[in-house]
């Protein structure tokens, strides 16, 4: 029963916030009252609840950081985790840019491809010296950036320097609108440490890109090949 709840209620926390289009006060109101009213797992979503009891961050919007608590690493506001999070649905829609070029019907998004590496890093087994876990959130955050720049290519003809100067600048934003801070600061970190690959970690998650990029490609052929024989 208990667990029931947990899955839940940060759904419903979560469809009060998402189906409002924009992040009016409105939004934050309906926001603040559901938490009010809810008893919300203590861990899962205790940003949220946070945020609810600090008006101030909720009425000024993107003002995260009240004064109060400015020195504390504290997680983000509610009204800028929901932000990030709303950006953050960009990489649920944009298709990777590779298999949209070779013409793959329906082909994953760019959330599809890190939430897979971040399953191949979760069931790897341990290598000594490694950190797993901070290998399964540099896979779940190293094409966050895309989420405003979308998927470059070579064949876009862009240069490998512009990409990366686009890809920081948007990573610098997207950490901006989660109010800097700790939570900020270790996504910036561990994207940083993939970008330049200057962390045993991100030589792993790097093989994991391409390990997961080659699974998909024989499922793509293979999806093919079981759609021929369907057919024929
Ligand atoms: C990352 O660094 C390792 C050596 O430390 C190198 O073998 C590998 O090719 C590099 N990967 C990329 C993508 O630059």
């Amino acid at each position: 029963m208990g667990s029931g709840s947990r899955i839940v209620f940060p759904c419903r926390a979560f469809s009060l916030a998402f189906l409002v289009p924009s992040f009016t006060s409105s939004t934050q109101l309906s926001l603040k009252y559901f938490l009010a009213h809810t008893s919300l797992p203590p861990t899962a979503f205790s940003f949220l609840r946070m945020a609810s009891s600090s008006s101030s961050s909720l009425t000024n919007g993107n003002d995260i950081n009240p004064s109060n608590d400015a020195a504390a690493p504290s997680p983000p506001s509610a009204s800028s985790a929901i932000d990030f999070l709303t950006l953050c649905h960009r990489l649920k829609t944009t298709k990777r840019a590779g298999w949209v070029r070779r013409d793959v019907q329906n082909p994953e998004s760019i959330a599809d491809h890190m939430y897979r590496m971040g399953l191949m890093a979760l069931i790897a087994s341990d290598i000594p010296g490694i950190d797993q876990d901070k290998c399964v959130k540099m896979a779940i955050v190293h094409d966050i950036a895309e989420a405003i720049v979308g998927d470059i290519t070579p064949s876009d003809g862009i240069y490998k320097a512009e990409k990366s100067r686009r890809e920081r600048e948007a990573l610098d934003h997207m950490c901006k609108l989660l109010g800097g801070g700790s939570r900020a600061k270790e996504i910036e970190e561990l994207w940083m440490e993939y970008e330049e690959n200057t962390s045993s970690e991100a030589k792993i998650v790097k093989d994991f890109d391409k390990v997961e990029m080659i699974l998909q490609a024989l499922e793509y052929e293979n999806g093919i090949t079981l759609c021929k024989n369907v057919s024929s």
